[in-house]
């Protein structure tokens, strides 16, 4: 068998290979268990002397010699199939790289944040209550007694078979038992909000949610009058929603203020000449208030002829609402990314 045409073939077919498989197929047909070489090699044992040497030296040059060219082809064609899968995926190096997208905060907790800032301003604190609350915190220290009708004003979520030492739980439906929470460990002069969620056993509709969030206030001093709470909530609005901001207090019931009043804001919209937003009145009703009933401060054991004050509870999702032009609530809570990423 004459070596130098092998090597020649095989060279041959070792550099027009195209792909990796008959790449292995040509090796294994010269150096594979019964290539030509490896048979070659194994009929050396039949020689002698000069013969074998020289014929032994030459087969392994010549295996060295297609081994080498076996791996540069080897490289050559991976890089050549990779390649052809790039192509293929058409990849397109010209367009800009994906931006990691980047949240922000909801709108009501952005009104959250400014709202606490401008009674910090005020010099309130912010005191909090648990949103599962027990029935004497949330209706009999507010003046609502049991079986009183004024208990329906609020409809109920209780929480099956739970009670605490101070009554059945149920899911906070106002803001207000903090502040009985907060008088009966603290002592006037006391000057707090108390921003939290709520929960209602109510149908939705665009102005009512199951779930919703209020911001309590409360002052207690000796010497508190209804011209201090309505300094403050002028002030309060002026800073939100611009200096121009008129409200107006109208006389209305609440079981756990004497006397009672609505807070109406002037609407921004149409500034008080009517629209669809306010219903044609003028004016948009954002919350209750009143001086805090006698009653109230006796169940915190406060002597009602010492101190006195005021307490209100605003709608935080309203204000979101009248900040940002919503007209419905239930936008605030369906978490769709095409109505968040306006704020
Ligand atoms: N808690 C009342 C509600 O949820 C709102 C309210 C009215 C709070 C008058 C007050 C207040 O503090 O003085 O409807």
């Amino acid at each position: 068998m004459d070596l130098n045409d092998i090597r020649k073939r095989a060279e041959n077919e070792l550099r027009s290979v195209q792909n990796q498989q008959d790449l292995r197929i040509i090796l294994q047909k010269y150096l594979g268990k019964n290539g030509e070489i490896t048979k070659i090699l194994h009929s050396l044992k039949d020689l002698k002397g000069e013969e074998k040497k020289q014929m032994g030296q030459t087969a392994n040059d010549l295996k060295n010699d297609l081994m080498k060219l076996f791996y540069q082809q080897e490289h050559k064609l991976a890089d050549k199939e990779l390649e052809e899968i790039e192509n293929k995926t058409d990849i397109d190096i010209t367009i800009p790289a994906k931006q990691a997208k980047l949240g922000h905060l909801h709108p009501i907790t952005q009104i959250r944040s400014k709202v606490i800032e401008i009674f910090a301003n005020l010099g309130f604190e912010i005191a909090e209550g648990p949103e599962a609350e027990n029935e004497w915190y949330n209706f009999d220290a507010l003046h609502i007694p049991k079986d009183h009708p004024a208990r329906d004003m609020w409809d109920t979520f209780w929480i099956k078979d739970l009670k605490d030492s101070k009554g059945r739980l149920l899911l906070r439906t106002h803001t207000s038992p903090v502040q009985a929470r907060f008088m009966e460990k603290n002592l006037p002069p006391i000057k707090i909000i108390a921003p939290g969620r709520i929960f209602r056993y109510e149908a939705t509709d665009p102005s009512h949610e199951i779930n919703f969030y209020q911001l309590e206030g409360l002052m207690i001093d000796e010497n508190i009058t209804l011209a201090d709470l309505k300094g403050v909530i002028e002030k309060f609005f002026q800073a939100l929603l611009g200096g121009d901001t008129e409200i107006r207090l109208r006389p209305s019931f609440f079981p756990f203020t004497e006397p009672s009043v609505e807070i109406d804001i002037k609407c921004a919209i149409c500034k008080g000449k009517g629209c669809s937003v306010c219903s044609q009145r003028g004016w948009i009703e954002m919350g209750g208030a009143g001086m805090v009933h006698p009653e109230v401060l006796k169940a915190v054991k406060l002597n009602p002829k010492q101190w006195q004050g005021f307490a209100f509870g605003m709608g935080l999702d309203r204000l979101t609402m009248m900040k940002y032009k919503i007209n419905d609530i239930r936008l605030l809570y369906q978490g769709d990314i095409r109505f968040l990423e306006q704020f």
